[in-house]
């Protein structure tokens, strides 16, 4: 029998090739924008000079002062570049932190986005924005801040290092992940969410065997397209709770956080999701990880990949674990099981130490 569901899927134009980065001129066209505001983070500056040479002045505003979880008085600061040049439209060219900055400008002004993602992190294909004010990080849903067209080009992830690139692809499989127990769970994001699972376990490894090779980086970054459309449509679960207030309140590091706590997520709800505890196993079977628990092969994954594994090993320290318990359990975050400070005080014990879930709950 099939669940009851809704599927509410929101439109994007995707643009998915090696070179894509040659097409933002055309796609900026079909999108009416004739200034824009280039936003870009550090390491991506390569990639920014080959658009903004392509687009001459066409580009109107550069933003490159880009920080993970959006601090509020830099989003500011980017909300009166963009008016004061008169811009049209953004380009969010980079990771999750660039994606978020553009994000918090079309919050304030409608400008509709055009994203060049380069990590794994998904950003691109939702409509959720963050910002962060004093160590208290507030998101929301907003339709004005989904990107209108993503161009995704795999060129551009070879130069993700090894450790940002397995540590970013366990974030898109914690997507993956929620997104196959989550609420707005239906049954076609089942599938897209159980082939992103499939994509990632068997592409992950390659990227890190060989970062240059152009095929596991078009396998991975396909494998995220599907997890950020996951997590666009879906909703999400503990995990997330947990992983929003690691980084808001201990600032921790996004994508690290949320490859040390997934496997134990997933321990933790085994019991309560068990058709996506199926879906993650075949899943992970088909893309070269053996398991017969999905705690186990999402832990087994990330070993493989030498991603995160520990709380401890990513700076998490153990006398905060009650505060952290209790914030998330307040939170009162949908979940498959019911979400208590003692369940995530155990939780985050378990992640803590980063030993092998056993099969099973936490
Ligand atoms: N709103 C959403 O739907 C959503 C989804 C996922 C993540 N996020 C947000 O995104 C942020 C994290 O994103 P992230 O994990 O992509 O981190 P990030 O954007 O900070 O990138 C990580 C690092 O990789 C570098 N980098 C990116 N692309 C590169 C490339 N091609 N070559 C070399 N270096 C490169 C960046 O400059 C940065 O130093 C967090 O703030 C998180 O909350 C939001």
């Amino acid at each position: 029998m099939v669940d009851a569901f809704v599927h509410d899927v929101p439109a994007a134009r995707v643009v998915f090739a090696n070179g894509a980065i040659a097409t933002v001129g055309e796609e900026l066209a079909r999108l009416g924008c004739s200034r824009v505001m280039l936003v870009s983070g550090g390491p991506e500056a390569q990639y920014a000079e080959v658009i903004a040479s392509a687009l001459g002045d066409r580009v109107v505003a550069r933003f490159t002062d880009v920080v993970m979880h959006v601090p509020a008085e830099i989003a500011a600061r980017a909300v009166d570049v963009a008016i004061s040049a008169g811009a049209d439209g953004l380009i969010a060219l980079g990771g999750g932190s660039s994606t978020g900055m553009a994000k918090a400008v079309a919050k304030e002004t409608g400008l509709p986005i055009l994203a060049v993602p380069t990590t794994y992190a998904g950003s691109e294909m939702t409509s959720i924005w963050g910002l962060t004010e004093g160590n208290r990080k507030t998101t929301g849903r907003d339709v004005r801040v989904l990107p209108r067209t993503v161009v995704y080009d795999p060129e551009l992830s070879v130069s993700l290092p090894v450790q940002i690139s397995a540590a970013s692809g366990m974030n898109a499989i914690a997507h993956l992940v929620e997104g196959l127990y989550a609420p707005g769970v239906s049954p076609i994001s089942f599938l897209q969410a159980e082939e992103g699972v499939r994509a990632l376990a068997s592409s992950l490894p390659r990227v890190v065997a060989d970062p240059t090779d152009l095929v596991a980086r078009g396998d991975a970054l396909y494998g995220a397209w599907l997890a950020g459309w996951t997590l666009g449509t879906t909703g999400m679960g503990v995990h997330h709770k947990i992983c929003h207030t690691l980084g808001g309140t201990y600032d921790l590091p996004h994508a690290p956080s949320h490859s040390a706590v997934i496997a134990y997520a997933t321990a933790f709800n085994a019991e309560h999701a068990p058709a996506a505890m199926a879906g993650i196993v075949r899943a992970l079977n088909a893309g070269g990880i053996p398991c017969t628990d999905a705690a186990q092969g999402v832990w087994d994954l990330a070993r493989a990949i030498d991603a995160p594994t520990s709380l401890a090993e990513i700076g998490f320290r153990a006398e905060d674990v009650d505060e952290a318990a209790g914030i998330v359990a307040s939170a009162r975050p949908t979940n498959p099981r019911p979400v208590d400070v003692e369940g995530v005080r155990g939780l985050l014990a378990a992640a803590l130490s980063g030993e092998r879930p056993g099969a099973g709950t936490v």
